[in-house]
């Protein structure tokens, strides 16, 4: 198996409705890579993976697997297989037999499809489960399946679609590992759809970050999580403290922001101008106990433990939400009662334009 590239070539995709689901997009996925598009509920992420599979036609632009054009091709004809959330085994059939059931449509013989399928089995783990039933396998054994019925095609791209959503937390996590394996060990190009932060920053080479039809961002996960250039991004992959406002000063790579809570500096990727509606974004891991060069006065909220970690949440009298992550080593207390001071570095702060997010400080302390 080897991967193959995709491209969208200004793909844009309006359905018969007449709503246009993706706007005008341009995208690269490199041959083998792990790539993923990380978006919230209705962003068009299933939608862009129905247009590359072929059960979509974009209404302007192109589809290229592997430098051919891939329009007028129905799925059967293109080098893709998808996986979807709610994958369908047969349940009478055994395993190896749904892992083969793609080859017998295309006339391989028993022994060869049994031998195959073996193989297969072998790559996800599960060689010695080829003659049990589905239903006598755990859920991530069966997901591990249907990702080898998925490969049995032998398809330069692997499309999958929330795979794992219908697996409980500890088995999520698990199959991460398996599945990034799973795509090293196969070179098969992999593109992965999640609105899971954490699938989407621990599995993938890049990340795409889509909101409302349209790519906001594409980075690696460090990339993304540390220098997101939108406010979707910022307030959308991970959670941020944030204060909206209007650029006061600029200063070098820094913007000094006002807003309702006080006066901060801030990166400023985006280069915006003295007089711009903007927000100031700060990870709860950057924000700490005592005033820094951005501080502010706040009461302690709640304090939740999560084991190696404890979240702090405080509340401004002016009213903002602010959000503390620290190392749970013992000496973490910022004191229960009264007023306490917090800030954060410059560097570690980034300030960009107004527009849409995800979530709020509001939203997270109310959890
Ligand atoms: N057949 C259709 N006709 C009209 N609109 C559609 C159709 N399918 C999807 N949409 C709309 O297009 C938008 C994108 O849908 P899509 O299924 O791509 O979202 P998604 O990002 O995969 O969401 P989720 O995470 O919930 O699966 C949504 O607003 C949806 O309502
Ligand atoms: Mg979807």
């Amino acid at each position: 198996m080897r991967g193959k590239d995709v491209v969208l070539d200004g793909v844009e995709i309006t359905y018969p409705n007449g709503f246009t689901a993706v706007h005008q997009t341009d995208l690269t996925v490199e041959a083998g890579e792990f790539f993923s598009i990380l978006g919230p509920s209705g962003c068009g992420k299933t939608t862009i993976l129905r247009a590359v599979s072929g059960f979509v036609a974009p209404s302007r632009g192109a589809v290229r697997i592997g430098g051919e054009d891939q329009t007028g091709l129905g799925p059967n004809a293109r080098p893709t297989a998808l996986i979807f959330q709610n994958l369908a085994l047969f349940p009478l059939m055994p395993v190896w037999e749904n892992v083969a059931f793609g080859l017998e449509a295309r006339g391989v013989a028993k022994r060869a499809r049994r031998a195959r399928a073996e193989e297969l089995l072998a790559l996800v783990a599960l060689a010695d489960q080829a003659d049990k039933l589905p239903g006598e396998l755990s859920g991530g054994q069966r997901q591990r399946v249907a990702i080898a019925r998925a490969l049995a095609v032998d398809p330069a791209v692997l499309l999958l679609d929330e795979p794992l959503s219908a697996l409980d937390l500890k088995l999520r996590q698990h199959m991460r590992a398996e599945l990034r394996a799973i795509q090293r060990k196969t070179g098969v190009t992999f593109i992965y759809i999640t609105h899971d932060q954490g699938e989407a920053l621990t599995m993938s080479d890049r990340i795409a970050v889509m909101n409302a039809g349209r790519i906001e961002q594409i980075g690696s996960a460090d990339d993304v999580y540390s220098n997101p250039v939108s406010a979707f991004a910022a307030s959308f992959v991970g959670e941020a403290n944030q204060f909206a406002g209007r650029v006061t000063a600029q200063d070098g790579a820094l913007a000094q922001i006002e807003t309702a809570h006080g006066s901060f500096l801030g990166r400023n990727p985006t280069g915006l101008e003295v007089g711009s509606e903007a927000i100031l974004f700060v990870r709860p891991e950057h924000t700490g106990a005592g005033a820094g060069r951005n501080s502010l006065t706040a009461r302690l909220q709640r304090r939740d433990l999560e084991g190696p970690f404890v979240n702090l949440y405080l509340a401004t009298r002016s009213g903002a939400q602010i959000a503390l992550h620290v190392p749970n080593t013992g000496a973490v207390d910022i004191g229960a009662e009264g007023d306490v001071s917090v800030g954060f570095e410059p560097e570690q702060a980034v300030v960009l334009p107004a527009g849409p997010v995800a979530r709020t400080g509001a939203d997270i302390a109310a959890q």
